[in-house]
C-alpha cells in the first residue's frame, strides 16, 4: 500500500505532464473546438485541483508536527484524534530517523485485524523506494527498526512490532485509552478547539421555481444539509443558501399566461395549485402562439426593469412553488434561506463591468464572452439579446459570497453534470484575483444520479418524474406497514408510533443517499432502505434503541450514571470492551475525514461498524447480570454502562446526518 502523500504527488506529477501533453496536441489541432482532448483536459485540471488540495492537507498536516519533541496533549474538553496524534508521533519519529528524506510519508491507519495490534504505520515502503531511489541500501525491516528507536516519549502507545515489509503494528495503552473514555464521559461529545471563528457558505437544494423539485434536488438538499450539520457541530457560522432559480426566462411566459387567465390577479390571489401544469400550458402557447411568444419576451423585459405589477405577478408564482418546497423542508426538518438568482440582479450588472474594466470580456455574435484562465469553453456574461445567464448569476452570488459575507468555506452543492460549469467560476473568479485557493476554500460537491431499480432513470410507472411529496408520503406508508408487520403498533402508543414512523421513513430516505459515495449513482429502493438489516437507518435506529433501553431495564438514572462516569474506571479487559472503546474513539478522526473530502458516507460506514462492534460486546459482555429464576438485578457491571453510554457519538452522528432517533420503537 502506498501513502497517500507520495500517491498524491506522483499522480500530480503524471497528470501535469499528461496535460502539457494535451495542451499541445490542442494547440496542433486545427479545429480548436474539436471536444475530445479539450474535455479531457477539463476533467484532469479538475482532478489535479482536487490533488492539490489533498496534498496541502497532508503538508499542512506535517507541518504542524515539526520533528523531535512531541507537543504536550491539550487539556481542552475535545475527543482526542487518536490517528492525528499517531501521525504526530510518527512524524516525529521519521524525520528524526531519517532527516535526509524531504516531506517523508506519514501514514498511520486503524488495523482491521486484532492480530495486527491496534494501528499500523505504513510508512516504510514509500520510504525505502525513496532512500532506493537515493541510493541508499537498506532494506524495510532495518527502516522501520530504526524509525522505532526513534519514536518520541509518549502517552498512547504500548508496544509496537515490525511486520513484513516493514509494518509497524501499534499496540496502544489500555489505560490510557480508558481514560480517553472517561473524558468522554465527562464532558459529552465536544468538537475540536477552533483557532478562529470561519465562516461556511453552502448553497443547496435551490430548486427551480415553477418546474418540479426532483430527485436530484431531493439529494442536493440532504446532502447540503448534512454538510452544513456538520459543520455547525465543528462550530463554524454555517450559511445555508438556498439558490433557487427564480430568475429565468421562463417567467415571461407564466406571467403572460397568468394575465390571461387570472387577470384580476392583483386583487386575488388566483388559486395555481398546481404550477406544473400552469407550466406546461403556457409553455405550450408560447411554443405555438407568435403572439403569445412576442408578449412573453415583453413581459421579461418588464420584470427585469422592475415594473410594480410584474414584480406582483412574479412574487405569487413563486410563492405556490415556495410553499411546495417548504412541505418537502418540514417534512425532512431542513432549514434554509432563500436566496435565488433574483437577489444577484444588480450584482450582475457590476461583475459584467468589472470584467469589461479589466478586459476580460470578448465579443461572440453579439454575446459578450469570458475565457477563464486554463479553459477553453467560455462563460457567457451577457447574452445577445442583453440578458444574463446561469453563469452571471453565479460570477455575481461567489464574489457575494467571498467579499460580503466574507466566506472561508464555499460549496455547492448538485449534480456532478454541473462540475464544468462550476470549475469555470472558480477559474474565472481566481483569474480576476477575487479568491486564492490556499487560503479560501472554494468546492463543488457534485453528486451522481438517482436511479430506479431498473438501473435506469427514476421514474414513476407512467414515466413521469416522480414528485417528491408523493415520494415522501410513500416512505411513511412503508414505514407503517413495516413498523405494523413487526406488531409495534401493539407495543407503542399512538404517539411513539408516530414517531419511529417519520424517523424511520425519512431516516431511511435520507441513510440511503447519505451511505452511497455521493460521486457514485445510487439506486433508490424503499425495500432495501427499509431492512432492518444491513447498513440502513432502520438497522442503525433499532441498534441504537436498544443502547438506549440497556440502562432503563437496569433501572439506572442519569444522575448516577453521571456519578459513575467520574468514579468508575471503565475497564477493557474482555476482547468486545477493548474492540468497542477504540471503536467508539475513532469519532474525531471520521470526522476529520469527512470535513477534509465531505464525503458523508464514511460516517455512515463508521456508524454502521459502530453498531455492530456494540451488539458483539452486547453479545458476549454482562451488562446487568439478573437472577434466572426471579428476574431480579443482582449485579450491575457499572463500566460497561458506562461503554453503552459512550455510545453517545452515536448519537451525535445521527444528528450530523439529520436522523432523528426515537427512545422507543
Ligand atoms: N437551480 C439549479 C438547478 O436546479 C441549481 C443551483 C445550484 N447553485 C448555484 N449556485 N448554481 O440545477
Amino acid at each position: 500500500m502506498g501513502d497517500p502523500l507520495t500517491e498524491c504527488h506522483s499522480r500530480l506529477e503524471q497528470q501535469e505532464k499528461e496535460i502539457k501533453r494535451l495542451s499541445a496536441e490542442i494547440e496542433s489541432i486545427k479545429n480548436p473546438k474539436n471536444l475530445d482532448p479539450t474535455a479531457r483536459l477539463d476533467e484532469l485540471r479538475e482532478e489535479n485541483a482536487k490533488l492539490k488540495y489533498r496534498l496541502n492537507i497532508l503538508k499542512r498536516s506535517l507541518q504542524e508536527s515539526p520533528p523531535s519533541s512531541l507537543t504536550p496533549l491539550s487539556d481542552s474538553k475535545a475527543m482526542l484524534n487518536i490517528n492525528q496524534r499517531l501521525q504526530q508521533i510518527f512524524g516525529r519519529a521519521i524525520s528524526a530517523a531519517y532527516p535526509e528524506i524531504e516531506g517523508p510519508p506519514v501514514a498511520v491507519t486503524p488495523t482491521n485485524q486484532a492480530k495486527f495490534g491496534d494501528y499500523q504505520c505504513n510508512s516504510v515502503m514509500a520510504m525505502y523506494q525513496m532512500l532506493k531511489a537515493k541510493g541508499a541500501k537498506v532494506n524495510p525491516v532495518e527502516i522501520a527498526e530504526k524509525v522505532v528507536k526513534n519514536l518520541p516519549d509518549n502517552e498512547l502507545i504500548e508496544k509496537t512490532e515490525i511486520a513484513r515489509q516493514g509494518f509497524i503494528n501499534i499496540h496502544l495503552k489500555r489505560s490510557f485509552v480508558s481514560q480517553l473514555l472517561s473524558k468522554l464521559l465527562v464532558n459529552g461529545v465536544q468538537p475540536p478547539p477552533l483557532s478562529k471563528k470561519k465562516k461556511v457558505v453552502v448553497d443547496f437544494s435551490s430548486p427551480n421555481i415553477a418546474k418540479e423539485m426532483h430527485v436530484g434536488h431531493l439529494r442536493s438538499t440532504i446532502i447540503g444539509d448534512s454538510m452544513c450539520r456538520l459543520f455547525e457541530f465543528l462550530g463554524y457560522e454555517v450559511l445555508r443558501l438556498n439558490h433557487v432559480g427564480d430568475w429565468g426566462t421562463q417567467f415571461g411566459m407564466l406571467i403572460a399566461h397568468l394575465q390571461d387567465k387570472f387577470p384580476d390577479y392583483l386583487t386575488t390571489s388566483p388559486p395555481i395549485s398546481d404550477l406544473q401544469a400552469f407550466y406546461k400550458e403556457s409553455k405550450k402557447r408560447f411554443d405555438e402562439e407568435e403572439d403569445f411568444k412576442k408578449r412573453a419576451y415583453q413581459c421579461v423585459v418588464r420584470l427585469q426593469s422592475k415594473e410594480p405589477d410584474f414584480i406582483k405577478a412574479w412574487n405569487l408564482i413563486c410563492d405556490v412553488s415556495r410553499r411546495e418546497f417548504q412541505r418537502v423542508y418540514d417534512c425532512l426538518d431542513i432549514k434554509l434561506i432563500e436566496r435565488g438568482e433574483s437577489y444577484y440582479q444588480e450584482m450582475m450588472t457590476e461583475v459584467v463591468k468589472e470584467f469589461e474594466e479589466r478586459g476580460f470580456v470578448e465579443l461572440d455574435e453579439g454575446r459578450k464572452i469570458v475565457f477563464a484562465t486554463g479553459h477553453s469553453v467560455p462563460l457567457t456574461v451577457v447574452k445577445s439579446d442583453g440578458g444574463y445567464t446561469y453563469d452571471t448569476s453565479d460570477l455575481a452570488a461567489i464574489r457575494n459570497r467571498l467579499f460580503d459575507e466574507k466566506a472561508d468555506i464555499i460549496i455547492y452543492v448538485t449534480d456532478s453534470g454541473q462540475a464544468s460549469h462550476f470549475q469555470l467560476i472558480f477559474a474565472a473568479a481566481q483569474m480576476i484575483g477575487w479568491y486564492d485557493p490556499k487560503v479560501t476554500r472554494v468546492e463543488h460537491a457534485g453528486f451522481g444520479v438517482v436511479l430506479g431499480e431498473d438501473k435506469k432513470k427514476f421514474k414513476t410507472r407512467s414515466g413521469d418524474t416522480v414528485r417528491l411529496m408523493d415520494l415522501l408520503e410513500e416512505g411513511l406508508k412503508r414505514s407503517m406497514d413495516k413498523l405494523k408487520d413487526k406488531e409495534r403498533d401493539k407495543m407503542l402508543s399512538p404517539e411513539e408510533l408516530e414517531k419511529a414512523q417519520k424517523a424511520v421513513a425519512f431516516g431511511c430516505i435520507k441513510y440511503a443517499d447519505l451511505s452511497h459515495n455521493r460521486i457514485n449513482d445510487y439506486i433508490f429502493s424503499f425495500d432495501k432502505m427499509l431492512d432492518d438489516r444491513g447498513n440502513t437507518a432502520a438497522y442503525l435506529l433499532y441498534a441504537f434503541t436498544r443502547i438506549r433501553s440497556i440502562s432503563r431495564l437496569a433501572n439506572i438514572d442519569e444522575a448516577t450514571l453521571r456519578k459513575a462516569a467520574e468514579t468508575t474506571e471503565v475497564l477493557l479487559d474482555h476482547e468486545k470492551e477493548w474492540k468497542l472503546g477504540k471503536c467508539i474513539l475513532r469519532f474525531p478522526e471520521v470526522l476529520q475525514k469527512i470535513t477534509d473530502d465531505l464525503l458523508l458516507h464514511t460516517l455512515c460506514d463508521y456508524l454502521y461498524e459502530l453498531a455492530t462492534t456494540f451488539t458483539e460486546f452486547y453479545d458476549s459482555c454482562y451488562c446487568v447480570e439478573k437472577d434466572r429464576k426471579t428476574g431480579e438485578v443482582i449485579k450491575v457491571n457499572m463500566w460497561r454502562m458506562l461503554l453503552c453510554d459512550a455510545a453517545a457519538v452515536m448519537a451525535k452522528g445521527f444528528d450530523i446526518l439529520g436522523i432523528t432517533p426515537v427512545s422507543r420503537m
